[in-house]
């Protein structure tokens, strides 16, 4: 069956690498059988201009449509002082919010070409390779009761409320397991259940889990731990599941291991299999439209589109290999340069990709 791509390419650099990421999808499909079929929506600060809306109708009744979302990005100071429903980034927000994409995959890799852009020494690093799982729709972010006011003594009191159901816990936990089962096969929950009712839930259904995928090695950490380890030695852990508010801490420290913003790829999935991939970056307004953003981690989240969404790991591998490739030969764009390497600009970077892939 033909699966349906929406590309929203977003602002600023956005654009420009979706150009570069819908030619790797359209070099599958001609050369290596994939069957799909792109189309392309407004989001974002270019949603805005047009509708008035970072999210309008039209775009959200394609996103719904469609089997996977391909996000460039958005947001920039052209719309900094809309009112915060009228920013670019309450679209991304709604988005994820509508389709329900509870689970946020966010791999922090670093090619071994690129050990000297990490902070880390280069033993710590390269060859990283892992998988952080952060439940995205659930605990402290929407837990109510939540707010601000004066309490009994007169003094400003606010506060959050984490709070996860079973059922919220095992969903995220089963693509956990899943996960890791198509990786290295080991698993490990991320908590804080020496201090937290909630973590305690967390890891009674993990442990629940754990007895449905006993080819799976299931361990357990708490966060504070999980933050240690992840910088004195981030190669231990290949799959790593977490609740939202951790997730966000940690993946984001695992994602500067690797120091290269401009490779990062994620993803964020429904129950069904359906996902909107996108870089982890931003729409670094400072390069826009200069043709030297880096297009690799906008095609590593096409990469993990054709492997979770589209079913077609064998092409995930043909593209993650390509960019291996690219960079063997040596091409960096500025953001991953060093000495005596050749400067390749967004469109030389995508078209290596194509052609390795050819
Ligand atoms: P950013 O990720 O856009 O940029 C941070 C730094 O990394 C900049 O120096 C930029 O030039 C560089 N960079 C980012 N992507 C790169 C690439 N592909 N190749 C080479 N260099 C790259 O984060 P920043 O500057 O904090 O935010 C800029 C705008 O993006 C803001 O409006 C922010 O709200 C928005 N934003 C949007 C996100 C999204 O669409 N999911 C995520 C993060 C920020
Ligand atoms: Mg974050």
């Amino acid at each position: 069956m033909t699966a349906r791509i929406l590309v929203m390419p977003g602002d600023g650099v956005g654009p420009e690498i979706c150009r570069e990421a819908v030619r790797v999808l359209d070099t599958l499909a001609t050369d290596h059988g994939l069957d799909i079929m792109l189309e392309e929506a407004l989001v974002g600060g270019a949603a805005i201009d047009a509708t008035g809306d970072p999210l309008p109708e039209s775009s959200l009744e394609a996103a719904r449509a469609a089997d996977a979302v391909l996000f460039g990005a958005i947001g920039g100071p052209a719309w900094d002082d809309q009112p915060r429903d009228k920013r670019p980034e309450s679209g991304l927000l709604r988005l994820r919010a509508e389709l329900d994409l509870f689970a946020n995959l966010r791999p922090a890799i670093l090619y071994p070409q690129l050990a000297h852009v990490s902070a880390l020494k280069r033993d710590i690093v390269a060859g990283l390779d892992i998988m952080i799982v952060r439940e995205l729709t659930g605990g402290i972010y929407f837990g109510k009761p939540s707010g601000m006011h004066k309490n009994a003594n007169g003094k400003r009191e606010a506060f959050n409320t984490m709070r996860y159901d079973e059922g919220e816990i095992s969903r995220i936990g089963r693509a956990a397991f899943d996960i890791a089962r198509a990786r290295g096969g080991r698993l490990c929950s991320v908590d804080k259940a020496n201090v937290l009712d909630v973590s305690q839930l967390w890891r009674d259904v993990m442990n629940e889990l754990g007895r449905e995928y006993e080819d799976i090695e299931l361990t357990h950490m708490y966060v504070d731990n999980a933050a240690m380890q992840l910088v004195r030695a981030p190669k231990q852990f290949d799959t790593v599941v977490t609740s939202n508010l951790f997730g966000d801490v940690l993946s984001d420290a695992a994602a500067m291991l690797t120091g290269s913003i401009g490779m990062l790829p994620s993803a964020s999935m429904d129950a069904n299999g359906k996902g909107l991939y996108e870089p982890v970056h931003g729409s670094a307004p400072d390069i826009a439209g200069q043709d030297v953003a880096n297009p690799l981690a906008v095609i590593l989240s096409v990469a993990m589109m054709l492997r979770y969404t589209l079913k077609r790991p064998d092409l995930a591998k043909k593209v993650e290999n390509a960019v291996g490739y690219a960079l063997d030969r040596g091409l960096r764009t500025r953001d991953i340069m060093d000495d005596e390497k050749q400067i390749a600009s967004t469109q030389e970077m995508g078209g290596a990709i194509v052609d390795m892939l050819r």
